[in-house]
């Protein structure tokens, strides 16, 4: 069997997708696959109370209880890391995962961590996709599933969703479109990795 990890800092709204594409496609039959857990880097994430309702194992590893670590962001990953792996990932997806990720954990995962990107690639990466797309008087606004490397929303891509930017729009309007496609594209390439498995 073919374990999904799914990391979640909110809503959890695209790890929801994933979840239900993956139960309504019966990935389990046809790609040998389960999204078997759920970690979250807040207690507060809202996706957590969905995982747990679906019987999926929902985990929290908090990186604030890392802030007085000699080195925070390379503690929180070697516990994030172990968390994951009692759950023996063959694919580590990132929704809505709102950390930067060390290098030693991205290696760790290499070529199986993926991420969603709420704008088209290479373009608008970072923070504030949307209001940026609109200041740039971009016409198309999108999102972009790709591969993790170490340089942050740089991966190779797997798949992109296009929305039009129309007239009056403000960035809550705009991220509202996009995330309808996400919830369609993430679990499409989801499936499509698995299938290549
Ligand atoms: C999504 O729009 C995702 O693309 C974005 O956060 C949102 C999470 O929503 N991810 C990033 O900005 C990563 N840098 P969700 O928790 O409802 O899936």
């Amino acid at each position: 069997m073919k374990n999904i990890v799914i990391l979640i800092s909110g809503g959890g709204s695209n790890m929801a997708a994933i979840v239900r594409t993956a139960q309504r496609d019966g990935w389990a039959q046809r790609f040998d696959a389960k999204v078997v857990a759920v970690i979250s880097n807040k207690a507060s994430a809202a996706g957590l109370d969905f995982a747990r309702a679906q019987g999926l194992a929902a985990e929290v590893v908090e990186h604030k209880a890392f802030a007085t670590a000699p080195d925070p962001r390379a503690a929180f990953d070697a516990e994030l890391a172990q968390t994951i792996d009692r759950h023996q990932p063959a694919l580590v997806v990132l929704a809505g995962f709102m950390r930067i990720l060390t290098p030693g954990f991205v290696a760790r995962y290499a070529g199986r961590l993926v991420n969603i990107h709420p704008s088209l690639l290479p373009a608008f990466t970072g923070l504030n996709t949307y209001q940026r797309a609109l200041d740039a008087g971009c016409r198309f606004a999108g999102a972009t599933v790709h591969q993790v490397t170490a340089e942050l929303d740089h991966g190779p891509i797997l798949g992109q969703a296009v929305v039009p930017v129309l007239p009056g729009d403000t960035a809550q309007a705009l991220a509202a479109r996009v995330l309808t496609q996400e919830h369609l594209l993430y679990p499409r390439v989801v499936a499509e990795l698995l299938q290549k498995m």
